[in-house]
């Protein structure tokens, strides 16, 4: 186990690198019945997942951020191997938020050769980001099983930036009966309206101020909605044009869809969810906005 230099209050961040060692650190807070809050992430630490980990902070005894880049989640011509890496940055955050345990294990001990489990959330995992990822979720659902089996937190802290995924999450806890809250955590967004992302690092240039159309177009959502209207394909119909004339950049799916199930909006939802897509350069954004009808 290694450890930063002491911080001025508490103790320093430990990392933990092994299953076993975090089967015993965890035994040992158990057995003190001290409260465990799991932040899962991929590092590239940013406000987003600050703000995850500060919500832990508030609510749980100890807290374990978990900083592993998970190859089965992304697809063969997706950004795994360029997706930033900035562990030491990422380390001086977990110090600077008095993270008590972060866990990063080897590739090798959390897929190692012969691995043939996967767990697959059938009901949220084949719409929205699903239909243009296939196999995604699958990773996401899978790797965090092994998470949430090896750390055995009492809640476990999600974005709601991935609105799909923590509903996938959700679902999956349910279905399975795993002993985990699932805290859902506001989309923490930069001063215009981009929601913070890992991803955002790789925007230059122009592409930078193109992206925050996704922003825009939720906004635009809003507005509409606001205003009355409810024929929602007229809406997204708006959004597309605003996404397709702003430079360099090209929907992959904008859509209004029902919160709680994700398929179309239905007379008894009380609140829509505006959900986007978008390729901005050669970067894939995601963002989503939820929209009270009443
Ligand atoms: P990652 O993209 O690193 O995100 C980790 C967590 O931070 C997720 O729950 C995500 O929803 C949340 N997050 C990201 N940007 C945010 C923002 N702007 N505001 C609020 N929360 C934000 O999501 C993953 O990693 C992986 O799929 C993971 C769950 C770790 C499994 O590998």
């Amino acid at each position: 186990m290694r450890s930063m230099s002491v911080r001025k209050s508490g103790k320093a961040t430990e990392v933990v690198e092994s299953v076993e060692e975090m089967r015993g650190r965890v035994a040992g807070l158990r057995s003190s019945l001290r409260t465990i809050g799991l932040v899962p992430t991929m590092g590239a630490l940013h406000e987003g997942h600050l703000s995850l980990i500060r919500a832990a902070r508030r609510e749980c005894e100890v807290v374990v951020v978990s900083l592993f880049v998970n190859r089965p989640q992304f697809g063969p011509a997706e950004d795994y191997d360029m997706y930033p890496r900035t562990w030491e940055e990422d380390l001086g955050h977990c110090n600077s938020e008095q993270v008590d345990l972060v866990f990063s294990p080897p590739e090798k001990m959390i897929y190692p050769a012969g691995f043939s489990t996967w767990v697959d959330v059938e009901r949220f995992s084949t719409v929205l980001e699903g239909a243009f990822r296939p196999d995604h979720f699958r990773g996401v659902s899978t790797i965090v099983t092994q998470l949430f089996n090896v750390v055995t937190p009492d809640c476990a802290y999600f974005g709601q930036k991935d609105y799909q995924q923590m509903l996938l999450i959700q679902t999956m806890v349910k279905d399975l009966h795993i002993p985990i809250e699932i805290r859902g955590c506001p989309i923490i967004r930069e001063s215009d309206g981009l929601a913070c992302s890992s991803r955002n690092r790789y925007l230059k240039g122009r592409d930078r101020q193109s992206a925050v159309v996704l922003y825009r177009v939720l906004q635009l959502a809003k507005q509409r909605i606001g205003d009355g209207c409810r024929d929602f394909g007229k809406i997204c119909y708006e959004m597309k044009e605003m996404i397709e004339t702003t430079p360099n950049c090209e929907t992959e799916y904008v859509e209004i869809v029902s919160p709680e199930t994700l398929q179309p909006v239905s007379p008894r939802d009380e609140s829509v969810l505006a959900v986007v897509a978008v390729r901005v350069g050669s970067t894939r954004l995601i963002d989503n906005q939820r929209i009270h009808l009443g």
